[in-house]
């Protein structure tokens, strides 16, 4: 991974670009970079803020080999423990995961991840995996209304970090997690998840497209999905959503 990079001053979301090289046939492991996104997009048609120089703002793309379409969660998981795992190699703070795949540290949002894919009579064709890493931001960076939920690297350790060598290091872990996810599947992936996540044995409510669901997060399942015990004592699946805890 990062053998391709396309880096940018600027551009309105490194999503987007990566589409465009998909269609332009880059091969897997491309990775598009910009110092400042004019139109950053978050889960669930949310805006992502990205100042310039402040973060790491990219988009990878991948093209997983015989994947079904329904094992995109488990990707999504994957990412996020290669990111946790370089924060916490790299900087010194008990960085989390709370499900699906955002990065807390101390309760609040230090990284976001958002993955949108393709596929093909069930089969995933690409990825563009979206990373957003809040790194030097300083208090006065955020909106105010993000203040009290979104945290910075740089917030948490008291010090400036360093992009490239966060960057490097969250590239070799997510390759050697891809590599293993080929080689072993899901099993190996879904246990280091589950020692980083803040999600798991507590009382959540979950936001679906489909409403609200108040329950106990059980575990996750081995296509990565959420499940949620109901007060009747039935289990829900939660293939995506928003979970707050109660
Ligand atoms: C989320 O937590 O809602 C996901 C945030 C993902 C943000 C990243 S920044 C780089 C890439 N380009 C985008 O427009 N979004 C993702």
């Amino acid at each position: 991974f990062g053998k391709h990079v396309k880096y940018y001053d600027e551009v309105d979301s490194t999503q987007t670009v990566a589409l465009s090289l998909v269609a332009e046939g880059a091969p897997e492991g491309t990775l598009v970079l910009a110092e400042r996104q004019t139109a950053g997009r978050g889960r669930m048609g949310r805006q992502w803020h990205s100042p310039k120089g402040k973060g790491l703002w990219m988009s990878m793309i991948l093209r997983p080999k015989h994947i079904p379409l329904s094992f995109t969660p488990q990707l999504t998981l994957l990412v996020s423990v290669a990111l946790c795992r370089a924060i916490r190699a790299i900087v010194p703070v008990e960085a989390g995961i709370k499900w699906p795949n955002d990065l807390l540290i101390g309760g609040r949002k230090a990284a976001g991840i958002l993955l949108e894919s393709s596929a093909e009579n069930e089969t995933l064709q690409h990825i563009i995996a979206g990373v957003g890493i809040g790194v030097n931001l300083e208090p006065d960076d955020y909106p105010p209304e993000l203040r009290n939920v979104a945290t910075s690297l740089f917030i948490e350790a008291g010090y400036r970090i360093d992009r490239v060598e966060l960057l490097c290091r969250f590239l070799l872990e997510w390759e050697q997690l891809y590599a293993l996810y080929h080689e072993q599947g899901f099993a190996p992936i879904k246990l280091l998840w589950e020692a980083l996540s803040v999600s798991l044995h507590k009382p959540i409510r979950c936001q679906t497209a489909q409403g609200l669901v108040d329950g106990y997060a059980e575990g996750i399942d081995e296509l990565g999905a959420l499940a949620i015990r109901l007060q009747d004592g039935t289990i829900r699946k939660m293939y995506s959503g928003d979970v707050e805890f109660r």
